[in-house]
């Protein structure tokens, strides 16, 4: 298992992996100049838009917009996660992987993994055998659950009564603890006992099989329907997918994902051979878990309640998928008729209708100018300005590429106005080194994508007096903590610079700036000095703000009543 991962061990790691070698064991790269270039394996393309440089250590596509370093290459094209990308690549570099345990410890998890398979297997057992389980039986019948599904979902029985677990794997202080660490135990003054009582169990398990929760249903009608385990050191809910684990034992390569609402939707539809689908734990989808749901199956499936609240979730899931649009995998959205759920439906209709709505489903773009469509009036000029202007906002937060173009074509159509630039005209071929419509950035972006084209620029930035660093602006930080890194490592490389941003909140807009055409128009000679003037300006602007906020102190001065005998 990786431990943590530090930013050295990632420096380290790029530092000795060559991305010419990743990538050219996967592709057949040419030579190019000082790059090397490929047909693009990221889309379909004939001649060659895929450049690779050793010297930055990062890839590129003109005709997609894919691009990033080794660990980016393998998750893009493997559909490997992070961790597991980081775990080839080392393997590759023979560099041990730091254990558990290292730097930032947390306890060791294990035991807690250990005690959450004990539970479960206690909860199996007492839907066996336990002399209460007549009513949870009774329950299970009424809901049409067959046993092997039972039995591949792991479902088991919490008995009524405040110690069934606190008996059996709390005999010593230290173990009573972790059941309080693992969520298993509840706390009230100073006094533990069972979180789950009387309930119907589904063990919830990680992707590898571990059960690391469990949601706990009541029999019957009592609040709260479900209780589900709390966040611990091992279940973290924005990134589990209930099901996942399951599904794939029985369906190593599913043909599409469907992401449901609850976990008896999940299993009713794998009980009707339909054991693609996955729940994400009581919360909307989170980015992690679509990034998680596209790298295990080729097509994805949102489904919602026809009602309102549907409408409204899907709506927040687009937002969240947007970001994540490619449109090399297909994103849909189901909506079900008023008052049924996938559970019901599946029951009532069957595996074949059931699937024929997942083939109808709504394709992403087609949710999108709908729901925005309905809230504008587009007989009218005001309502196709207003209906561009929010479907624009939205494109906005899409990667480059083909998919966004296309999308912004049909927008185009919808309101007559002329396609801006990429869109439905075919995409100029030659010329390649060009980005098309290299975006005009700010000085302090430029900045930023000039010292990521070379991190070794970080010395002329130091090498200029000024207080640049204190300017009152939002971009400034970033500026300023690539500079302090860069210059901290030196011989860091374009691809080691950008990833010390990987799952922060600026990763998008740092990788966008690592990119190889936007500095392109800028003759590679003339880039240092660019980047100095900037920094000089920037210098210009910070004495001006100053010298403004001393106009205005020394103005509110004399002008505010003093409070006292003045001096
Ligand atoms: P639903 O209320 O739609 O229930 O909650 P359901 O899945 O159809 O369950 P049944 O068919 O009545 O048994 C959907 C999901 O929301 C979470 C659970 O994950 C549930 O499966 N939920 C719901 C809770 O976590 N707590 C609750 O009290 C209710
Ligand atoms: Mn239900």
């Amino acid at each position: 298992m990786v431990g943590h991962i530090t930013p050295e061990f990632r420096d380290q790691l790029l530092a000795r992996t060559d991305i010419v070698e990743v990538v050219g064991g996967r592709v057949p790269l040419k030579k190019a100049g000082a790059e090397f270039t490929a047909c693009c394996p990221f889309h379909n393309e004939k001649t060659p838009s895929f450049f690779v440089s050793p010297a930055k250590q990062f890839y590129h596509c003109f005709g997609c917009g894919a691009h990033g370093n080794a660990i980016d290459f393998l998750i893009e094209l493997d559909r490997l996660s992070f961790p597991e990308a980081v775990e080839e690549l080392a393997q590759r570099a023979g560099m041990p992987l730091p254990e558990r345990g290292g730097a930032p410890q947390g306890p060791d998890p294990k035991p807690l993994y250990a005690l959450l398979e004990q539970a479960a297997g206690l909860y199996q057992r007492a839907l066996r055998e336990h002399p209460g389980r007549e009513a949870v039986v009774a329950y299970l019948g009424r809901r049409g659950l067959s046993g092997p599904v039972m039995e591949r979902y792991g479902l088991g029985f919490a008995p009524p009564g405040w110690d069934f677990l606190l008996e059996r794997l709390g005999k010593s202080a230290e173990q009573r603890e972790r059941l309080v660490t693992a969520g298993l135990l509840s706390e009230r003054d100073g006094r533990r006992y069972d979180r789950f009582r009387d309930r119907l169990m589904f063990p919830i398990r990680d992707r590898r099989g571990r059960v690391v929760g469990f949601g706990g249903r009541v029999l019957g009608d009592g609040e709260p329907k479900y209780l589900n385990s709390p966040e611990t050191p091992v279940f973290v809910k924005g990134r589990e997918l209930y099901g996942l684990h399951e599904g794939q034992q029985v369906l190593r390569s599913p043909p599409r994902l469907l992401l449901v609402e609850g976990y008896m939707d999940v299993i009713a539809l794998a009980q009707f051979d339909i054991p693609y689908a996955v729940a994400a734990l009581g919360t909307a989808a989170t980015p992690e878990h679509i990034k998680r749901l596209l790298r295990s199956a080729p097509e994805l499936v949102f489904c919602f309640d026809g009602d309102a609240a549907g409408r409204a979730a899907a709506w927040k899931a687009l937002k969240t998928a947007l970001p994540l649009a490619t449109g090399q995998q297909p994103m849909r959205f189901l909506f079900l008729p008023e008052g049924e759920d996938p559970d019901t439906l599946v029951r009532r209709e069957g595996k074949e209708a059931f699937e024929g709505r997942l083939a109808d489903a709504k394709l992403l773009s087609a949710f999108l100018f709908e729901h925005v469509g309905a809230r504008h009036d587009t007989t009218t000029p005001e309502g196709r300005a207003g209906l561009a202007d929010e479907i624009r906002g939205l494109l906005a937060t899409m990667p480059a590429g083909s998919y966004r173009e296309q999308l912004a074509a049909e927008l185009a159509r919808r309101t007559g106005q002329p396609v801006q630039r990429g869109g439905a005209a075919p995409r100029p071929r030659p010329a390649p080194r060009v980005l098309p419509g290299v975006p005009t950035l700010t000085p302090l972006r430029r900045a930023v994508a000039l010292l990521l084209d070379d991190p070794g620029r970080a010395a002329l930035v130091l090498e200029q007096p000024g207080d640049w660093r204190e300017l009152d602006n939002p971009g400034i930080r970033l500026l300023a903590e690539m500079v302090d890194i860069a210059s901290a490592y030196p011989g860091i490389t374009t691809a080691g610079l950008a990833e010390r941003w990987r799952d922060t909140d600026q990763e998008r807009s740092v990788r966008r700036l690592a990119d190889a055409g936007l500095v392109a128009l800028i003759p590679q000679e003339g880039r240092g000095a660019e980047l100095v003037g900037i920094i000089q300006r920037l210098n210009r602007d910070v004495a001006a703000q100053r010298r403004a906020a001393e106009i205005e102190r020394r103005w509110r001065e004399r002008h505010a009543p003093s409070d006292g005998a003045g001096d």
